[in-house]
């Protein structure tokens, strides 16, 4: 009996999306693209959407969140979904007292300052998120052969908010309480690590191909803390991802002192702002005793207003740079600014993908 011709599932071209194979470091079609914060504000079709529902309410609809999430993707033909959710999630999803304030970002009610502050702070289980794995599968079985990344903030960047309370430009409270109370900073940071692996753990499991760990403001500390206070705790969580064999990717802004270490932590994709180019961004991986790596970045996202004679150019010289890492994946320096109009980035996206598919 002859088994029915089975047809190329959406599953099969997973594996071999441009997005998964540049983040493993082999050759690719043509260079994948995203978009850090592609979606949001910048969309209209996100604004409608949004009307009336706080974010971190939106977050926990299985309904908005696949709909969020796919409006980039169908709108630019990005190379990779991220999942509408955000850093501080992991943390409502338990009951702590977190808001994002429009226009301000999270803001913690009772801001940690003792060990007994500790307490309130504790990792996901399944029961806690239901709406993260219904997210994530129904994400999964629309997006077909387009990989989606799932998310955590690190350990640093997430100790920023619950111990300064809300967003802040130098975090001393945080760099205060590192070097002022080393022990119950550790105590933190440990239990963070545990809120990341547990939260990326739930998307990995739910479907998730590939996760970032968006250590989005260490490039605020010195190398010295960084090694010391920081590194070690995002190591804990990459090795225990290790497991699940997906590309793990890791960002931060200004963090170009920072490359060699948070390339060391774990990552099997570094993240790079614009400061620094991605094939000096290569060579500072590889002077940190490692081997070359894929590395994602890096235009900056201002010159997204600039008008497309600047931006191309940027284009071009991004994909020459990227060319001496073994993998490269077309980014952002950050996010897309509220303000970027959507037409710019979709022909970003198809600049990319052309001049790489004929390079
Ligand atoms: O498209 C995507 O990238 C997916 C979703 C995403 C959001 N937050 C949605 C969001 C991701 C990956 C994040 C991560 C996040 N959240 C980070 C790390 C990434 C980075 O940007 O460095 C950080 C630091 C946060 C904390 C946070 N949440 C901030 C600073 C803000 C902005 C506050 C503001 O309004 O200016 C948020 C809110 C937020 N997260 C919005 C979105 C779409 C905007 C809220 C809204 O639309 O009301």
């Amino acid at each position: 009996v002859t088994q029915p011709a089975q047809s190329p599932t959406a599953t099969d071209a997973l594996p071999e999306s441009a997005f998964l194979r540049a983040a493993r470091g082999e050759p690719v079609p043509h260079t994948p693209v995203w978009f850090m914060r592609q979606a949001g504000r910048s969309l209209p079709e996100y604004k409608a959407i949004r009307e009336g529902t706080t974010m971190l309410e939106s977050c926990m609809r299985p309904d908005l969140v696949v709909e969020i999430t796919l409006q980039p993707v169908r709108r630019y033909g990005v190379d990779a979904a991220i999942f509408y959710s955000d850093i501080v999630l992991p943390l409502k999803s338990t009951g702590f007292g977190v808001e994002i304030k429009p226009g301000v970002g999270p803001v913690v009610a009772d801001p940690i300052r003792d060990l007994a502050g500790l307490d309130a702070v504790r990792p996901v289980t399944e029961a806690d998120v239901p709406y993260i794995i219904e997210s994530v599968q129904g994400l999964v079985s629309q997006l077909g052969g387009t990989p989606l990344i799932g998310f955590a903030g690190a350990p640093f960047t997430v100790a920023s908010y619950l111990v300064e309370g809300g967003p802040s430009k130098d975090h001393a409270k945080t760099k205060a309480l590192m070097h002022g109370d080393p022990s119950l900073w550790h105590a933190l940071a440990d239990r963070l690590a545990d809120v990341a692996i547990a939260y990326l753990s739930v998307q990995i499991e739910a479907g998730a191909s590939a996760i970032q760990l968006f250590d989005s403001w260490a490039g605020g500390l010195s190398a010295r803390d960084y090694a010391e206070f920081v590194q070690p705790h995002s190591a804990k969580v990459f090795a225990a991802l290790e497991q699940y064999g997906v590309p793990r990717l890791h960002f931060g802004v200004n963090t170009g002192e920072l490359l060699g270490l948070m390339s060391e932590a774990g990552a099997d994709v570094v993240g790079v702002d614009w400061r620094v180019p991605l094939d000096e961004a290569v060579r500072r991986i590889v002077a940190a005793g490692g081997s070359p790596k894929p590395v994602q970045g890096n235009l900056d996202p201002a010159l997204l207003i600039a008008g497309w004679d600047a931006i191309e150019p940027e284009i071009d010289r991004i994909l020459a740079e990227g060319k001496s890492a073994p993998g490269h994946i077309f980014n952002l320096g950050h996010g897309v600014p509220p303000t970027t109009d959507p037409d710019v980035l979709h022909r970003v996206v198809k600049a990319v993908h052309e001049k790489s598919a004929r390079a």
